[in-house]
């Protein structure tokens, strides 16, 4: 069943439309880019889906339910996490103690060490720095424990927020690795990028521009289009 249908989103603050009517969907085992340069409209979509705006226009469905008028707590509780951007992890707790503190015992079949090795598993630099205060780690391991936080309620939707902002070409390459092994493991994922390097590893996507879709379509046609190749991969 569809992950997340979103049909004729419109968001606005006050006069300013900043979504037109975008629709796009996630099914089980994608990774969808969200696609488009600053001012696009991008975090405005992931905080209409959490339930941190409320959309002036459209609908928002998860696997039939609707998330129209749910509190953000509630849309976590349906398995849908948000990592924002800018990381939001506690920078005087321990690597540990912020994947602890983000453990919600009621959506768990699993305890809170077998989630704390799985996240481990796939970040294993997380596993070395675990007693370490998150404000010592480098903006690459703060990315993975922001994104580690979220892997401890076992998401079917992983939402992400320019997760790259900052990072090294390297730390990014890397960092995008590590969300195909989480698709692997049976998240699905919806990724807010700037940095065009992520089509390669996304199933689908939408090109967003001043609240409008641009494009929409399969990676290859994200990949092969002029308006990608001229305003993000400078050819
Ligand atoms: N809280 C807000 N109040 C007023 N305007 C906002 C607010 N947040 C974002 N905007 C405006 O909405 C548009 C889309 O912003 P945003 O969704 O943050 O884009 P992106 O994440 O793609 O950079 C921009 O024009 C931005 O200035
Ligand atoms: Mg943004």
């Amino acid at each position: 069943m569809t992950l997340l249908a979103v049909e004729s989103l419109r968001v606005a603050y006050g006069d300013l439309t900043a979504v037109h009517d975008i629709s796009f969907s996630v099914e089980p085992g994608e990774i969808f880019v969200l696609l488009g340069a600053n001012g696009a409209g991008k975090t405005s979509v992931l905080r209409a889906i959490s339930g941190l705006l409320k959309p002036t226009r459209g609908t928002l469905n998860s696997e039939g339910v609707s998330l129209l008028g749910l509190r953000p707590d509630q849309v976590a509780h349906l398995g849908i996490a948000h990592v924002p951007e800018g990381r939001r992890i506690f920078p005087n707790l321990t690597a540990e103690e912020n994947l602890d503190v983000s453990f919600i015992r009621q959506r768990s079949k699993e305890t809170l060490a077998q989630l704390r090795d799985r996240v481990y598993g796939i970040f294993p630099r997380l596993a070395s720095r675990r007693r370490q205060t998150a404000n010592t780690m480098s903006g690459g391991e703060q990315q993975m424990l922001a994104i580690g936080r979220a892997l401890m309620n076992t998401p079917k939707l992983l939402m992400l927020d320019e997760p790259s902002l900052g990072l090294s070409p390297l730390m990014t390459e890397l960092m995008f690795e590590q969300l195909a092994r989480i698709r692997d493991q049976g998240a699905s994922i919806l990724l807010v990028e700037q940095n065009a390097s992520c089509i390669d590893m996304a199933t689908r996507g939408l090109l967003l521009a001043n609240g409008h879709t641009m494009l929409s379509g399969d990676h290859a046609k994200l990949r092969d289009s002029d308006f990608v190749r001229r305003a993000y991969l400078g050819v």
